[in-house]
């Protein structure tokens, strides 16, 4: 008999992260895959599923413009009970630290079905940051059956929390097996510099730097570029208002800093690649970007991805308008220090880990 696995997905990266896992289930003969959106995210949700060929069976629509974390997780539960209820789906996964996932983790304990939790024991081991990414993947890690933990580092963490080490699952990170599917086929970037300029790529969306720490950050990148005529700067502007007002408050209206939607998977990709470097407070591009080959300065001051640190291919450069300065100036002018942070390193997996989930799950389930 088939096992029904209900996957769920919510906002852009837990799309990419469980697109992967998500078209390997649809291949088991033993699997019956089902896919649930919440739909956290609309617009962004759709770019991915669409480069991921996937269409899901349900979708709660559950985005609202601005909306708040009460709002949103209140809507999540009752919506995902109903869901739950009648799925009755043998276990569920969902991916990463967002109130999708901790809302899923919650609904599956009350109706106790087993779920497994992709991307688990990240910790920066501070609630307040990132907020509230540290809370969700607290709550989700202490209701899951399976830990798909992607290093070392996040299945040491979670043994240090006394789960269970027959539950606890070393598989590297899915978004690789994302990265390495599109890598080859993401086309041409979707801005080009002038000649002789080079090309900063920049994301930005952290609920903990809304405000005056973002608005720092924009004035040091704005700064940064003056100083710098042979500099342009490509920033897809995440859609959320505190950071879409801000960023085009503060950073429109510059001949060589170019503002734009968010961008599908492909051209991001393709941007990455062509990027010098690239400043994000993003965790996925903390991922990506290493195995590219691109140094990361990230804008955040504690990260739970320390492996591309140790690696020194990721530099935590904060909301600091000097530290920011002195950091991307230094990468920009010392080639040695450049060459250093580009290696190309790929600490969070070999882009088999939806394989290894898969086997895992089947292991147990089939
Ligand atoms: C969410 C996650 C964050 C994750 C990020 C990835 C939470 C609390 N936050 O942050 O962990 O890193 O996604 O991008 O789970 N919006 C749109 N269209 C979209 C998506 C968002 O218009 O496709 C706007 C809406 O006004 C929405 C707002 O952005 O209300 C915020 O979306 P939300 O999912 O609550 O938070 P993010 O900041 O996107
Ligand atoms: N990404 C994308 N288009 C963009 C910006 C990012 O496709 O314009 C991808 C990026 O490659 C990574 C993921 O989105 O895989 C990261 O999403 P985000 O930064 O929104 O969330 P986080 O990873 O911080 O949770």
């Amino acid at each position: 008999m088939k096992q029904k696995i209900l996957c769920v997905v919510g906002t852009r990266p837990e799309a990419i992260k469980m697109a992967p896992v998500i078209n390997l289930l649809k291949q088991q003969e033993w699997v019956d895959c089902r896919v649930l959106a919440t739909a956290q995210h609309r617009q962004m949700l759709d770019q991915v599923l669409d480069v991921f060929d996937i269409t899901p069976d349900i979708d709660l629509n559950i985005m609202r413009p601005n909306q708040t974390l009460p709002e949103l997780t209140a809507r999540l539960l009752l919506e995902l009970d109903q869901v739950l209820a009648a799925e009755t789906p043998a276990a569920v996964l969902a991916q990463g630290d967002t109130t999708t996932v901790m809302a899923v983790a919650m609904a599956c304990f009350y109706r106790r079905i087993p779920f497994g939790h992709i991307e688990a024991g990240l910790r920066t081991g501070d609630m307040s940051n990132p907020f509230p990414e540290e809370m969700n993947r607290v709550v989700a890690g202490n209701l899951a059956r399976w830990h798909f933990a992607p290093t070392e580092g996040s299945r040491a963490n979670l043994l240090r929390e006394s789960f269970a080490a027959e539950a606890i699952h070393m598989t590297g990170n899915t978004v690789i097996d994302a990265l390495l599917d599109v890598v080859d086929r993401c086309g041409p970037s979707p801005y080009t510099p002038a000649a002789g300029r080079r090309l900063i790529l920049m994301t930005s969306h952290r609920r903990e730097n809304f405000g005056a720490p973002f608005e720092e950050v924009c004035r040091a990148v704005r700064d940064l570029v003056d100083r710098n005529p042979d500099v342009e700067l490509l920033y897809p502007v995440h859609p959320n208002p505190n950071v879409r007002d801000t960023a085009h408050r503060m950073l429109g209206g510059h001949d060589r800093i170019k503002l734009c939607d968010p961008l599908d998977y492909l051209p991001f990709v393709a941007a990455m690649k062509q990027a010098y470097f690239i400043l994000s407070d993003s965790g996925g591009v903390q991922e990506e970007a290493p195995a590219l080959g691109k140094p990361v300065l990230v804008l955040r001051h504690e990260t739970e991805r320390p492996e591309a640190v140790q690696e020194g291919v990721v530099r935590l450069v904060g909301t600091n308008y000097d530290h920011i300065i002195t950091t991307a100036q230094r990468l920009l002018d010392d080639k040695q220090e450049y060459a250093a942070m580009a290696k190309g390193v790929s600490p969070y997996g070999d882009g088999k880990a939806s394989e290894r989930i898969v086997q895992i799950l089947r292991a147990t389930l089939s």
